[in-house]
């Protein structure tokens, strides 16, 4: 029989005092215990920084030297998705690990939730997922499994929600590219099973394992989270070995009928009894993740009218909203200024950016319209005079080119003759400011400069694919045109 937390927590005050410092870290009180030891919230005494302590329970001699051996391993792991080791010892009769510590609540107390009836959202598990994949992604990078990935092995930050594993006791090295056999040396390793219910089935057989087996114990634990039920109901070893290595784990959508077939799908190829039909590697479990993430993330297609325009090759599908309509949402504004006073251009680059906009600057005239050329503002900003090109002659130009034609020029000067305006005008320019423009009246007329500006490409683009659906509508009722 090992001792309990409490017996542990005892025992510590009794060796190192109230309240117990070891390793240079002040031990405050329980957060947890599994079946491997008790973990203490703490304070690291010189780095001022909180961290969790985990006791072991068992300390047989030849544990302890595999303990520190691979928590000597897994401290080179170093990922936002796997919890940090900062130390190992065997102190006073203690053995401990001490890890960065995670504000939070394991993925246990979700399934909890769900299983009381508040269901764990699609988007939350599909994150999780895709969160304990980077992590094991990069604990397989260092050559590690981490063999025992369930619900109280994974904390959910309170920060942002995002998911940590936690508990690298049984993980063990591997060699890429191969697996890890259970009987390397001669030894059989018992330690490698893991718990029932969550490892796979070639590890509670004592086959050999690779990172298929850690994905299976992910799926398994997204099923769960989903389904608000256990994948298995296993309390022994050997009716594990049975239950897991014989039935495939049902299809979860009778149980879950909200969630995307792609979703239950990739839940059922991590789950699969046979490792070669499981997702060979965390990578590619973590890009279907992805992939079904952004496919919820997409917008429905348009009710209706898709089939017509498919049939008249897509002609002019692509042009609508995401909500079907003609219209999509505009972009952020794109000004360009030019002006030869940089720090005026900060000034211009910070009032338009906090309103929205996305600036650019310049303060050459020259480099502001191969600029332009390349990527066609929205609006541009120019001053009058500046040495070299002018605002005027950029104006010019840029009437000149198909391409810039149309784009708003707004001229923002402190040129106040008349003369002077009516010749920007008559060069092309759209609006004419002085520099003591206010703030706000600028803001307002360049965002309504780029309105016009984008909703006149939108309609450009859609007289593009009118033409182009009346040749194919030609095509279909065999005349020249209609
Ligand atoms: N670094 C940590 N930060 C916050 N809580 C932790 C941390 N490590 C463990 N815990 C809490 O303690 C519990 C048991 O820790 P774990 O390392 O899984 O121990 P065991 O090996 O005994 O299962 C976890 O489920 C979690 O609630
Ligand atoms: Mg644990």
């Amino acid at each position: 029989m090992h001792p309990t937390a409490e017996e542990i927590f005892g025992e510590l005050i009794a060796r190192r005092g109230s309240p117990p410092i070891i390793g240079g870290v002040v031990i405050h009180s329980l957060i947890g215990a599994g079946g491997m030891g008790a973990v203490f919230m703490g304070t690291h005494l010189r780095l001022h920084i909180p961290v969790a302590a985990k006791f072991m329970f068992g300390q047989e001699q030849d544990d302890a030297a595999r303990f520190i051996d691979e928590a000597t391993l897994a401290a080179r792991v170093n990922h936002p998705n796997v919890v940090r080791v900062y130390d190992v010892n065997k102190e006073d009769g203690f053995l401990y690990i001490v890890q960065e510590y995670v504000e939070g609540q394991s993925a246990e107390r979700y399934f909890q939730d769900s299983f009381a009836g508040k269901p764990v959202t699609e988007d939350f598990v599909l994150s999780l997922g895709a969160d304990v994949a980077r992590g094991l992604a990069a604990m397989h990078a260092e050559s590690f499994l981490h063999l025992d990935i369930k619900p109280t092995n994974i904390m959910v930050a309170k920060r942002d929600g995002g998911c940590k594993i936690l508990d690298l006791g049984l993980s063990r090295r591997f060699t890429p590219g191969s697996t890890l056999s259970q009987e390397q040396g001669g030894v059989i390793h018992q330690h490698l099973g893991g718990t029932p219910g969550y490892a796979s089935p070639e590890q509670l057989q004592q086959l050999p394992v690779g990172p298929a087996s850690d994905v299976y114990s992910l799926g398994v634990t997204m099923f769960e989270l989903l389904a608000a039920r256990r994948a298995h109901v296993a309390d022994s070893w050997s009716t594990a070995v049975v239950q897991q290595s014989v039935n495939e784990l049902p299809d979860i959508r009778p149980l879950r009928p909200d969630i995307s077939p792609a979703t239950a799908g990739l839940v059922a190829r991590c789950t699969r009894i046979n490792p070669d039909l499981r997702f060979q590697s965390a990578l590619e479990l973590l890009s279907c993740i992805v992939d079904a993430t952004q496919a919820r993330m997409a917008p429905p297609p348009a009710v209706g009218g898709a089939p017509r325009a498919a049939a008249l090759g897509g002609a002019l599908s692509p042009a609508a909203g995401a909500d079907g309509s003609a219209f999509s949402r505009p972009s952020a504004p794109a000004v360009f200024c030019v002006d030869d006073d940089q720090a005026l251009g900060a000034v211009l680059a910070r009032i338009l950016g906090e309103a929205g906009c996305s600036v650019q600057t310049f303060t050459d005239g020259m480099l502001a319209l191969k600029a332009m050329q390349q990527e066609a503002p929205d609006v541009v900003i120019l001053d009058v005079e500046m040495p070299g090109m002018t605002g005027l002659d950029i104006c010019r130009i840029m009437r000149s080119l198909e391409r810039l034609r149309h784009i708003p020029v707004v001229f923002l000067t402190e040129e106040t003759a008349p003369a002077k305006m009516s010749l920007a005008l008559h060069e092309g320019a759209t609006d004419y400011l002085f520099k003591s423009v206010e703030p706000a009246d600028l803001v307002a007329r360049v965002r309504c400069l780029a309105r016009i500006t984008q909703a006149q490409r939108e309609l450009e683009g859609l007289q593009q694919q009118f033409g182009q659906f009346r040749k194919r509508l030609a095509a279909l009722v065999g005349k020249d045109s209609v």
